[in-house]
């Protein structure tokens, strides 16, 4: 099975996406993990990525297309499907995965958005705080970190990632809305499209998200 989560930054993808592929058991492939991790190692994709990442752009979609194509060519995914978070995010990249995936049999079986106006997002990556080592999400005021900025599940430190400060959230708004809100109309235009209110508190988005991939 090959899902697609899309949405606005802050919509809720990387939450959704944690709790799915335990249930689900299938990959998680998040490009922005996957750059993040990179810069964090000091790889030159790392170092690459970092510019655009740090004002809010898109990496160019030929670096990410070699990048997911990469992924999406190992045997577990070929095997179990893969959850897709923060994949695709221009039409030139839907276009290069339907390409990848035809190539191997397979295809999209849904795209879902997760449904969050800008007035949220603004206040919940502003408040972000994420750990270093694991992942791990909290929210200043929602769900406060603990006080020692030290992660319970791992250890690792928690910090704001570097793209959420004000300007930069504004930036990757923008971004979203040109480049890759239409794909919303072309997954609807191939029956591929659902919907979910992500303004619900995160355990009824992930009991919709459940009942749609049953
Ligand atoms: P990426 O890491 O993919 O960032 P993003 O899409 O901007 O999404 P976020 O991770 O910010 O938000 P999310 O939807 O995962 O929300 P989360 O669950 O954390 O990409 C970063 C950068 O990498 C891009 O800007 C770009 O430069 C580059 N990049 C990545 N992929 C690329 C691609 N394909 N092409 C080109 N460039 C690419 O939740 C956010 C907050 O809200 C948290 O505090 C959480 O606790 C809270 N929250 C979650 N759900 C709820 C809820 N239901 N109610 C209340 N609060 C909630």
């Amino acid at each position: 099975m090959i899902v697609i989560l899309l949405g606005p930054p802050g919509a809720g993808k990387g939450t959704q996406a944690s709790a799915l592929v335990k249930r689900l058991g299938f990959p998680h492939i998040s490009t922005g993990d996957i750059f993040r991790a990179n810069l964090d190692a000091g790889t030159p994709l790392g170092l690459e990525a970092r510019g655009y990442m740090a004002a809010g752009e898109l990496v160019p979609d030929d670096l990410v297309v070699r990048l997911v194509g990469d992924r999406l060519s190992k045997p577990d995914v070929r095997e179990k499907g893969a959850l897709l978070d923060g994949f695709p995010r221009t039409v030139a990249q839907a276009e290069a995965l339907e390409g990848f995936l035809t190539a191997q049999k397979a295809a999209v079986d849904a795209c879902v958005l997760l449904d969050v106006p800008d007035s949220a997002l603004v206040e919940r990556l502003s408040g972000r705080r994420v750990c270093r080592g694991c992942g791990q999400g909290w929210h200043v005021s929602f769900s406060p970190p603990p006080a020692d900025l030290k992660c319970p599940r791992c250890g690792g430190p928690i910090y704001q990632r570097d793209d959420d400060s004000e300007a930069t959230i504004k930036s990757r708004l923008g971004v979203y809305h040109d480049q890759t809100s239409p794909l919303a109309d072309w997954y609807k235009s191939r029956g591929l499209l659902r919907v979910v209110d992500g303004q619900a508190p995160p355990e009824e988005v992930g009991a919709a998200l459940a009942k749609l991939l049953a």
